[in-house]
């Protein structure tokens, strides 16, 4: 039938790093110069649900409707996506003549964001893992996540990881054809499943600097940044996947404060610097200090991406001192209550 509209619908989850990806070695590949690692965040919450259908009835281009809008996929990344799941369903058709012939059919992309986009949460990781996901889902492609991690990567590097639930690292591969930069799973999400994370919405402007431009600045000017990828990064790497291995919240606290304080130190040191966290961010990390302390202990654990927005991570039965204790913390802490950070949810994890 001609007319015959194949359809395939698909969400993926926002992912927060805990080891921040910051840096390309290959900006056309998006291969980085350095390993990862994050948290897949609930479905229910943050997410990207896209619908991809093809038909021998469309005409024209392919086009994608995001959030209500048209958007423009003519963009190298986006149409790198596009080649590569063509060309793995072409050889499928090939290999199979009585399969429809849905490679050379036009496709209409339908994507809804449930956050703002582009405000530093990540929205260009579920939005391309779910633009990944949803073609390889339409064209049925036998892939595994792992695989389609090397297709969601050329669409934004930390896509990659939007593939997988749970705790799951970007290796960053040595290959110059990157095939060997992809994502795999370190833990699923059963395996530590009383993380929970708390979105801190300081701004839901779009950021100033995109990651892109500010990974390019950062490799070019920052002195400190080679001190990171060779020395603190990889070592990083290592003991947040021992905590992660262990349960050991303190352990993976610390590494993910450290590790997001050396990513903003390293954005500060490029010349001109660049400040992704505002006054109103820093009266966060001093609130989740304050908890901790309170605590006499580490409960709660900062991070921000390019972006003003605080991710704060604590285990549920910590729940009544971290939330608790926020309240009290930022009317405690001067600025907080002028400023326009919202607590935006409580979030569980999904594998
Ligand atoms: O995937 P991109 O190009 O949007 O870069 C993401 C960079 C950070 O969010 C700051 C870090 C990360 O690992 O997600």
């Amino acid at each position: 039938m001609a007319d015959k509209v194949y359809r395939a619908s698909t969400t993926a989850p926002v992912n927060i790093a805990v080891v921040k990806y910051w840096g390309k070695r290959d900006a056309k590949l998006n291969l980085p110069t350095n390993s990862s690692l994050s948290v897949t965040l609930s479905q229910d919450d943050l997410r990207t649900l896209t619908t991809a259908s093809a038909s021998a009835s469309y005409s024209g281009d392919d086009t994608l409707i995001l959030n209500g809008e048209v958007s423009d996929i003519s963009g190298a990344r986006t149409q790198a996506c596009l080649r590569e799941l063509r060309a793995r369903r072409a050889a499928l058709e090939a290999a199979n003549s009585d399969l429809p012939k849905l490679s050379t059919y036009p496709l209409k992309i339908v994507s809804e964001n449930n956050f703002p986009t582009a405000a530093g949460l990540a929205s260009s990781a579920a939005g391309f893992a779910a633009l990944v996901r949803a073609i390889a889902d339409l064209y049925e492609l036998p892939e595994s996540p792992s695989d389609l991690s090397l297709i969601a990567r050329q669409g934004s590097g930390s896509a990659c990881r939007s593939l997988f639930g749970g705790y799951v690292a970007w290796r960053m591969g040595e290959q110059a054809d990157g095939l060997d930069s992809r994502a795999d799973l370190v833990a699923e999400a059963s395996h530590w499943p009383d993380m929970r994370a708390l979105i801190l919405v300081v701004s839901a402007a779009k950021k100033g600097v995109s990651s892109s431009s500010g990974m390019q600045q950062t490799v070019a000017t920052s002195g400190m940044f080679k001190e990171r990828i060779t020395t603190v990064v990889p070592k990083m790497m290592d003991l947040m996947e021992e905590s992660i291995k262990n349960k050991d919240f303190e352990q993976f606290a610390e590494v993910t404060m450290r590790d997001s304080n050396s990513f903003h130190a390293t954005c500060a040191d490029t010349y001109p610097p660049i400040f992704y966290m505002n006054d109103v961010s820093k009266t966060a990390i001093r609130a989740v200090e304050y908890i901790n302390a309170k605590a006499g202990r580490t409960v709660a654990a900062y991070t921000f991406d390019a972006g003003p927005n605080c991710v704060v991570y604590y285990l549920e039965k910590d729940a009544p001192t971290v939330l608790g204790t926020f309240y009290q913390a930022l009317s405690s802490v001067s600025g907080w209550k002028e400023g326009t950070a919202s607590v935006k949810s409580e979030f569980q994890l999904e594998d």
